[in-house]
């Protein structure tokens, strides 16, 4: 591993800020992504570190290596890229087009990439803008042109919002929907060290709280019950840390209030989370409201959780058959089979299962009562319990999934059909 740069605290000239404060102060906070520079020169690696100490930076995860993009590239070849990529090269730019190839390669596809180079040149521009980098900056930089660059990418009101929102449903209730949201949740803040926050919308009876063994004072109820005081800042005063990339915005598990909601009533606590989370992780319970709806209608992506008998088949077929109407330009929601294995349980075979959905599942979990009657009664996550189990490979596969980094396995094995009619489910067009 490489270390912080040495420099002179006492050098005062380096990373001098040459905008005016009114230039800083107008600046917003920077949100929870993780940024890791390259630097070849000192004069660019001492203003980012500084950048880092800034205030609007203090949620950000910042490591400055040093060494240009050669050592991105090798580093990234055992490492996942995180949120914002910095390098700095000296490279002309003929021979900095070919570097950035290679980073290219080992680049997820939606970590950001901004580069620092020192020769002035328009055409380059316009290569690198072309080649999908986010920004290039002209050496010398200052830190606040460090800070006006990051937030232009991901605080201006007009870049497209940060995070995305992955809602899970279960097709019944007690499928396993809650346990593998907040599973999937932890496998993608520890596989990929990127920022995730799991939001529990079961206020009465939610379960993160316990799967995850906190106990926090607020939660999600404060937010839904006050939707006038969101903002960032508030946000944050009700988020419990549950591992060093992931929060939790708990439910609060009690009866002492119902839960009537309108059906725009998480809408702004789940862009206000959008704007300062990579991740945001929408347990939504196995219920047909007005919010329950819209939530999953707005999400970017659902994940429908079912096991492998009648019921969950229909329900998940209305459901998917929705989504898809109702959002003809987005991806159909992922399809999950859970409790697959029930010892001397009737089920449906998983070709047959997916065949009438027209969905290939993205994952297939065992039922394995040892390891998550364990999990859930320890308040662990299944992967701190058992990392080379089957189940978690499962829920790490998804995590991939889920983020972009790998594609659902298919395996076609033609269904055998004549469930659909068992069911008897109208085709409305
Ligand atoms: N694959 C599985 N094998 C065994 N038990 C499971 C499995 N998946 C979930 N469970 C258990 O099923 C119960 C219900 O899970 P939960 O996540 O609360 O379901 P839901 O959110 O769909 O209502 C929990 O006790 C959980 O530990
Ligand atoms: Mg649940």
């Amino acid at each position: 591993m490489m270390g912080k740069p040495a420099y002179d605290p006492e050098d005062d000239d380096a990373g001098r800020d040459d905008r005016s404060q009114s230039d800083m102060y107008a600046l917003r906070p920077v949100p929870r992504i993780s940024i890791q520079a390259f630097c070849e020169t000192d004069g660019i690696a001492v203003p980012i570190e500084r950048a880092g100490e800034d205030r609007r930076m203090a949620k950000t995860h910042l490591k400055i290596h040093m060494g240009g993009i050669a050592t991105a590239v090798e580093f990234y070849q055992s490492a996942p890229t995180p949120n914002l990529i910095i390098v700095e090269s000296r490279a002309e730019p003929r021979q900095l087009l070919e570097s950035l190839g290679d980073l290219a390669e080992y680049c997820d596809p939606s970590t950001k990439v901004v580069v620092i180079g020192h020769y002035n040149d328009v055409s380059l521009y316009r290569d690198l803008m072309r080649a999908g980098i986010s920004e290039y900056m002209i050496a010398p930089v200052s830190i606040a042109d460090i800070i006006a660059v990051i937030s232009s990418i991901f605080v201006d009101p007009e870049a497209e919002p940060l995070g995305r929102s992955i809602a899970f449903v279960g097709a019944k209730g007690g499928v396993g929907s809650s346990t593998i949201a907040h599973n999937v949740g932890w496998a993608m803040s520890n596989l990929f060290k990127t920022e995730v926050m799991v939001a529990d919308l079961d206020l009465a009876f939610g379960t993160a709280n316990i799967n995850f063994d906190q106990d926090p004072a607020q939660g999600i109820a404060e937010a839904v019950f006050s939707p006038e005081r969101i903002d960032e800042v508030y946000l944050d005063r009700l988020l419990a840390q549950c591992a060093e990339k992931l929060s939790l915005l708990a439910a609060p598990s009690t009866l002492d209030r119902v839960y009537d909601f309108d059906s725009e009533a998480f809408a702004h606590i789940i862009d206000t989370a959008q704007r300062t989370t990579p991740l945001l992780v929408l347990d939504v319970p196995h219920m047909w409201t007005g919010w329950s709806k819209q939530t999953l209608l707005q999400a970017d992506e659902v994940v429908i959780t079912a096991t492998p008998e009648l019921a969950n088949l229909r329900n998940a077929k209305n459901i998917i058959d929705m989504l898809r109407k109702s959002r003809p330009n987005d991806a159909p929601p992922k399809l999950i089979l859970n409790q697959v294995g029930v010892p001397k349980r009737a089920e449906i075979s998983a070709a047959d299962f997916a065949e009438p959905l027209g969905l290939t599942p993205m994952g297939i979990i065992p039922f394995d009562p040892l390891l998550f009657g364990n999990a859930a009664n320890n308040g662990r996550m299944l992967g701190e319990m058992d990392a080379k189990n089957a189940s978690v490979q499962v829920i790490n596969e998804i995590a991939h999934i889920l983020t972009g980094r790998a594609e659902i396995k298919t395996k076609t094995k033609a269904g055998v059909s004549g469930i659909l009619g068992k069911l008897k489910l109208r085709k409305k067009q």
